[in-house]
């Protein structure tokens, strides 16, 4: 069969992660690396023999590109994607699939029309323990489900954002929230959701930003349960992203997407054991934006290539990626007016 033919857009840091993930799909390959930087275009296209092309107008208009997977800044990602769909190409796009509700149904709205997949990146929802986890909650094996929490505590040096589009609400979207807590944001509302609804506070508290770097959320569930999210980018020195589920019928919780407790009344003997030892640590943005592996992206595009094979829609499709957004831009909107918001949260 012949390899499906992928144009990175974005090559930088996590554009390289898209790189090594596509070396290792047996029917993938990169053809076109696409930046506005010509040097790290190019770098990037001569590290996986492909070619540098500067506008991504170009790059969705090639013959040779199949896939698009867009790295840009995320309050950039729909004018690609719509782009890219329009064009009649497949498009993944990183988290988060855009900074605000009507961009996002935009991308949804374009690859709709135009009959392309459509697939935003949450690299968690490919770990095991995640896999066990969904599984387990959606067997009703934690019973009437009470809490259901993320904790994203992480660290960023103002570096990070100095100088960066990281950090600004026209390209980052927001901060601590909308870059860095989203993966376990998804995971929470996967596992939980939907939410109703959601009271935040945020606040800009150790870094020189316009976004927030600290950010609190009380939270009910359409199914009765509560929760919390509480996420920083400013506590040195970070540590791993929890989610936390709790019934009264069991508990689970999970770092970095690891089952680090297990405990179900009706587990079966070894199974909790056995949930404890899957897959080995896969690294983390908890203190370093780039001490994630590859293999979770691999899973996610490889996904995407099953789901261009097998004409269905990819794990993670556009409207399961819009969910987080709401979800964050609710605590948003609650931050600003002091009042609770409701989901589905409308925006104009
Ligand atoms: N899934 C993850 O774990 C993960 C990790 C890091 C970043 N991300 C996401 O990936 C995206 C990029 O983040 P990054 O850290 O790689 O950023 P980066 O700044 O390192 O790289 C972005 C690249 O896009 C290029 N670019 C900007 N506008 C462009 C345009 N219009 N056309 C072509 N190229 C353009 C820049 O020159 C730069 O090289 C963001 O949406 C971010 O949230 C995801």
């Amino acid at each position: 069969m012949k390899p499906l033919n992928f144009a990175i857009i974005g090559g930088g840091n996590i554009g390289r992660v898209h790189m090594d993930a596509i070396s290792h799909i047996p029917d993938a390959r990169v053809s076109v690396v696409c930046d506005v930087s010509q040097e790290r275009g190019c770098a990037l296209a001569a590290a996986c023999d492909a070619c540098w092309v500067a506008s991504y107008e170009e790059t969705v208009a090639r013959p040779d590109v199949d896939v698009v997977s867009i790295c840009t800044p995320s309050g950039t990602h729909a004018e690609v994607a719509v782009a890219a769909a329009r064009a009649g190409k497949h498009v993944i796009v990183e988290k988060p699939i855009d900074v605000t509700l009507s961009r996002v149904d935009q991308i949804i709205a374009a690859a709709t029309e135009a009959g392309v997949k459509l697939a935003c990146i949450f690299p968690l929802r490919f770990m095991e323990g995640v896999h066990y986890t969904r599984e387990a909650v959606m067997a009703g094996r934690l019973g009437r489900l009470t809490l259901v929490d993320a904790y994203i505590k992480w660290y960023r040096p103002q570096s990070y954002y100095t100088g960066s589009w990281r950090g600004t609400w026209a390209l980052d979207g927001g901060g601590a929230l909308m870059n860095q807590g989203i993966h376990s944001i998804d995971l929470l509302q996967w596992f939980g959701g939907p939410i109703s609804t959601i009271y935040g506070r945020t606040a800009t508290l150790a870094h020189e930003m316009e976004t927030e770097d600290t950010a609190a959320a009380v939270l009910t569930f359409d199914n009765g349960a509560m929760g919390v999210i509480e996420a920083t980018t400013a506590s040195w020195p970070g540590d791993e992203a929890r989610v936390e589920l709790h019934g009264d019928r069991g508990t689970i919780v999970l770092e970095q997407g690891r089952i680090v407790r297990w405990k179900l009344v009706d587990a079966p003997p070894g199974e909790e054991e056995r949930m404890l030892s899957l897959e080995g640590y896969l690294g983390s943005g908890a203190q370093d934006p780039m001490g994630i592996s590859y293999e979770l992206h691999r899973r996610q595009l490889q996904d995407m290539v099953d789901a261009i094979r097998e004409d269905r829609a990819p794990a993670v499709n556009g409207a399961e990626g819009r969910k987080a957004v709401e979800i964050i831009r609710a605590i948003y909107r609650s931050a600003k007016t002091g009042q609770t918001a409701h989901l589905p949260l409308v925006e104009s």
